[in-house]
């Protein structure tokens, strides 16, 4: 079959050569954004007079056709296609005849890609919001739920400081705060219009961009027609978007893997997020936290794959830039797929209290506590930091914690502490009271969540 291009030719593409220069199998998933891009166009043609309103008509009514061809899977594209945008144009002239081929009149393949590329992200960006959203709402139910619970802080995979299960859901709700945050800057900074760029350099023909602008929904049309068909910047933003996000998730998710551990067992990861394996029957595997750690890598690659080929790549454009499509794809996949598992693995665990509680007595999680109880008095941190040090070591000699130290030990420490000086030290004393801004007291926890609350109501 002859290429709509084919013109000058006086051979047709070898076959291998159709093969790989296709782009038709991955990016036909863009092909209700290449009709809503053609109808735009045809409509400004119309307006313009640059083909008569019934033309225009004539046009659009061929291009539903098609779509609701496509949506029924009565349209099976070949490699004789090429890509989406051929794909679509020659079946419209089959349909319509020669008033078809008045479609591509002042545009090229070179901002007609660019305009789908931007209006299928878009549409896209907004799903992936709204999972993020959903994701943030079991997070501070979440953290709600567990506002008042007491498990180990760590820092370098050791007993830091006690904190609350529902302030820890509140660090990872912050971070997909800044996530969500960041594709909203990213959506706002691609939502200009690339289309009438043309192949480079715009046209002689009395095209209206404003209004293409408009009937699309983008803010503006880009400014210069040689950036728009050469940019890919907000795939690659949208690629750093997706990378930081999932590096979020993959933290999260090697917690949840050690948690789940029987050495941990804080939590218990609900049967219908795992599985069991084939030789060992007692298996009950946390493969969807494994498979959510593990995703992240895919994403990096998706998002080093375009860097590297837009590296270097000279104005205005070039084929390299078919590249861009199945990468960003999967990138829109994997992230989108990962948040769903995701939310639905963390609402249907559970934290096992029990089990943490055990844990808190271990390590002098509120040493820290004590020392700044001691500071409160008078005595200097610095000085402070030292004596809890050694009433730690007096413990480990002793075999005890804390409270195991009698007054007689804590006085050959140092004159100025004695059990009345440290007061309450228990673990829920010391988590209650750090009330700092930002801290893990219930009462700031929850001051937090209503927060979190009110932010992502205005979403
Ligand atoms: N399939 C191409 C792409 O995805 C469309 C643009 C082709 N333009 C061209 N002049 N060959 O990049």
């Amino acid at each position: 079959m002859a290429s709509l291009w084919g013109g000058r030719f006086e051979k047709d593409m070898d076959e291998i050569v159709k093969e790989f220069n296709a782009s038709i199998f991955f990016d036909q998933r863009m092909y209700n954004e290449d009709i809503d891009g053609s109808i735009a166009h045809v409509t400004m043609l119309g307006k313009q007079g640059i083909v008569t309103e019934e033309e225009a008509q004539q046009i659009i009514g061929g291009l539903e056709e098609i779509r609701s061809e496509i949506a029924a899977g009565k349209i099976q594209f070949t490699v004789d296609d090429e890509d989406i945008h051929m794909g679509i144009e020659s079946r419209l002239i089959e349909k319509i005849g020669e008033v078809g081929k008045k479609l591509h009149t002042a545009r090229s393949r070179n901002d007609q890609c660019q305009v789908d590329g931007r209006l299928y992200l878009k549409r896209q960006i907004r799903e992936i919001l709204g999972e993020l959203a959903r994701l943030e709402q079991v997070i501070l139910d979440k953290a709600e739920q567990y506002a008042e619970d007491i498990t180990v802080g760590f820092t370098h995979i050791q007993h830091a400081q006690p904190i609350t299960v529902g302030f820890l859901f509140m660090a990872y709700f912050q971070m997909f705060r800044r996530d969500m945050e960041r594709l909203q800057d990213t959506l706002k900074r691609m939502d200009l219009n690339p289309l009438g760029a043309c192949a480079l350099a715009g046209t002689t023909l009395p095209t209206d961009r404003f209004l293409t602008t408009e009937l699309l929904g983008f803010r503006a049309p880009t400014e210069n027609a040689m950036d728009s068909v050469s940019d890919r910047d907000y795939s690659l933003e949208f690629l750093s978007d997706a990378s930081i996000s999932m590096m979020h998730i993959s933290r999260w998710a090697e917690e949840f893997a050690w948690w789940n551990s029987s050495e941990f067992s804080y939590i218990a990861i609900d049967d219908s997020y795992c599985t069991g394996s084939s030789i060992m029957p007692q298996k009950k595997n946390p493969d969807m936290a494994e498979l959510l750690r593990g995703k992240c890598g895919r994403v990096y690659g998706d998002m080093m794959q375009l860097f590297t080929v837009m590296k270097g790549t000279p104005l205005a454009y070039n084929k390299d830039f078919q590249e861009d499509k199945e990468s960003l794809f999967d990138a829109v996949d994997t992230w989108k797929a990962c948040i769903r598992i995701f939310a639905g693995m963390l609402e249907k665990t559970e934290f096992r209290m029990d089990m943490i509680q055990k844990q808190l007595g271990k390590g002098f999680l509120n040493a820290t506590d004590i020392a700044e109880h001691l500071a409160k008095q008078g005595i200097p941190f610095r000085e402070a930091h030292s004596i809890v040090g050694r009433m730690v070591k007096a413990c480990e000699h002793k075999g005890c914690d804390f409270d195991g130290l009698s007054d007689e030990d804590l006085r050959a420490i140092d004159p100025r502490v004695s059990t009345e000086v440290l007061g309450d030290i228990s673990i829920p004393a010391c988590v209650d009271a750090r009330t700092s801004f930002g801290g893990t007291a219930p009462s700031e926890v929850r001051r937090q969540i209503q927060v979190g609350r009110e932010w992502l109501h205005h979403v």
